[in-house]
């Protein structure tokens, strides 16, 4: 010891906690952006019924937009030079979102069900962005504040998607 004035390394160990609460959330943001990525595809995959079509096309629309993002959240995690998981047991240790299987082809059940994960996304989102505030991390802070924007839109398209029209 004493490598360090008293303050110096109180500041560093600051730091150093802080930035372990950002890579926390980050893999757990990861992770939910998986189990969401993953659900959205399977919807897909699997909705039938009159608007077949229409889902099938936004649920398409809503996993392209998500999977774009897995590369550049793991490629934040190696910036902050940490190693990014792969295997699927670690996403589910890391995520919030409970992942589903299918339980009904319905568009509407499925949309609820997402309209569910997508409200963890946006908290998820939220959390991590605070984390980057005590260490001025304005990059990942701006990605987080795109990807809030974009779960917010999405959060609009399916509660539309749930609501009847007001003839
Ligand atoms: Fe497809």
């Amino acid at each position: 010891m004493g490598f360090f004035p008293w303050t110096l390394r109180k500041i560093y160990q600051i730091i150093r906690s802080k930035m372990e609460q950002l890579i926390s959330k980050l893999k757990q943001f990861q992770a939910d952006s998986v189990v969401f990525y993953s659900t959205t595809h399977g919807f897909h995959w699997n909705v039938e019924g009159v608007l077949f079509t229409q889902y099938h096309a936004f649920f398409k629309e809503v996993y392209e937009d998500v999977y774009s993002t897995l590369d550049v959240i793991a490629e934040y995690l190696r910036k902050y030079d940490e190693y990014a998981p792969f295997a699927l047991s670690e996403f589910m240790a890391n995520a919030r979102i409970t992942e589903v299987r299918l339980q009904s082809t319905s568009p509407t059940t499925m949309a609820a069900t997402l309209l569910g994960m997508n409200n963890i996304m946006l908290e998820t989102i939220k959390d991590l962005f605070k984390t980057t505030q005590p260490l001025q991390e304005q990059g990942l802070a701006n990605f987080l504040a795109e990807r809030q924007d974009k779960h917010q839109f999405w959060g609009w398209w399916l509660r539309s998607s749930l609501r009847e029209a007001i003839n």
